[in-house]
């Protein structure tokens, strides 16, 4: 990535009584259990790479112990790395003085807790304007700004209330604006939403795919549950025993799981709700209107094994289509090159989440074009494309690493 916000470089985290002696063993295949029966080290992190892209969400995942945490911990250097670098911009986090360290921790690095981590004997406007007043602001204009969040997360009207009068939502709110007060363009959220119920679950993500749609943060969340990581991550990275499996889009991880343990994770996830129409898109042939006839619309069918063959104008956007079985049934040339005779072409951008096109692959005679964003062919999806690539059964695997 050309110049990525966060960058971790081969970053090792050994928890034991001598970590520096168990880190070469990270090079080998010895396993997290292994390494901890001969060494006495708890491996948190193993060799992982990643590089995190300024204004993207990036979700963390993994089963419990996994290293999710220790990875967070390590952007604002809550943990110190056995070995490797963390770059926040260009700093060296690692290398950063006592002072500078506290600079990146009230202006450039924000964290939103799990449990929310809010003082319960400060009111709501106070709990945010906290971290302002930390960085140095004034009593009033830390409130002022603190208001501003307030608003900005929809709690106007409860500044003035003590958390435990809130509903954990609103806490979970107080605890974003909190965040959000201080400015700071990289936000760490571990398990941030996984004290909250399935419904107000979801009302925080989008409120916080709102907030960022306005303020692009680069924000770095932890979660466990893959429906929450494929609803707001740009990219998803796995962790499996400190060691990333693999890190992609939602969407490259269910078509290409790395592994089997990041298929364990996509099993049951319902693919057409993640899934574009490109990748359930089959490439179709294609013929202009001046170029039609009987043989060649039987050799391209043949030759590219298709259900249909269609017709594009000099720009390459579909017009119409001819299917095999009606092809048939008509052996003039003039027939085909009748418009009325054709068959009607719906059309899809190639970013359509497949669930949103099924009703239109279910109506349409012939596959459904998908067009890129001039409106040209890429391809096309029949019935059958699109319940093989809900079913996970098209295309090779590959496995996509950030
Ligand atoms: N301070 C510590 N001392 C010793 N071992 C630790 C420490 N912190 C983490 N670990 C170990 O490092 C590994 C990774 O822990 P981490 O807390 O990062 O996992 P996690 O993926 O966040 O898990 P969870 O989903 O349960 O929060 C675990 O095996 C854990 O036991
Ligand atoms: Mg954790």
């Amino acid at each position: 990535m050309a110049d990525p916000k966060i960058r971790i470089e081969r970053v090792s985290k050994l928890f034991g009584p001598d970590p520096q002696a168990a880190l070469p063993l990270l090079d080998t295949d010895a396993s997290k259990a292994e390494i901890m029966e001969q060494t006495g080290s708890i491996v948190g992190l193993r060799n992982v790479d990643l590089d995190i892209a300024g204004g993207s969400i990036f979700v963390v995942m993994g089963l419990s112990g996994s290293g999710k945490s220790t990875l967070i911990r390590h952007i604002n250097r809550l943990i110190e790395p056995t070995a490797g670098r963390i770059l926040v911009d260009d700093t060296d986090v690692v290398s950063l003085s006592k002072a500078a360290l506290r600079e990146l921790r009230l202006h450039r690095v924000s964290m939103v807790f799990q449990n929310f981590g809010l003082l319960p004997n400060k009111t709501v406007i106070d709990n945010i304007a906290l971290g302002l007043r930390f960085a140095g602001a004034t009593n009033s204009r830390a409130r002022d700004l603190a208001m501003e969040q307030v608003e900005r997360v929809g709690l106007k009207g409860f500044e003035k209330q003590y958390p435990r009068q809130l509903s954990g939502g609103m806490q979970q709110r107080v605890g974003l604006a909190r965040a959000l007060a201080t400015n700071a363009e990289i936000l760490l959220m571990d398990e941030a939403f996984s004290a909250l119920d399935p419904l107000i679950r979801h009302d925080m993500q989008s409120q916080l795919l709102e907030l960022q749609a306005d303020l692009k943060k680069t924000i770095v969340f932890i979660t466990h549950d893959l429906d929450e990581a494929l609803r707001i991550g740009d990219q998803i990275a796995i962790l499996n025993d400190g060691s990333l499996s693999q890190c992609g889009t939602g969407e490259e991880i269910l078509l290409h799981p790395a592994d089997g343990y990041v298929k364990r994770f996509v099993r049951n996830v319902d693919r057409a709700r993640v899934i574009t129409v490109s990748a359930a898109a089959r490439k179709m042939p294609t013929i202009t209107c001046a170029e039609i006839s009987i043989d060649k619309i039987a050799r391209l069918l043949s030759a590219e094994d298709a259900q249909a063959v269609f017709i594009v104008d000099d720009e390459g956007q579909p017009t119409g289509a001819i299917s095999a079985t009606s092809v048939a049934h008509h052996t003039d040339d003039s027939y085909w090159r009748d418009p009325k005779h054709v068959l009607p072409v719906t059309r899809v951008s190639y970013d359509t989440i497949l669930a949103n096109a099924l009703s239109d692959v279910a109506e349409s005679e012939a596959p459904v074009a998908v067009v890129d964003e001039r409106g040209r062919m890429i391809g096309a999806i029949s019935r059958q494309s699109a319940l093989e690539a809900m079913a996970g059964t098209n295309g090779p695997s590959n496995s996509a690493k950030c």
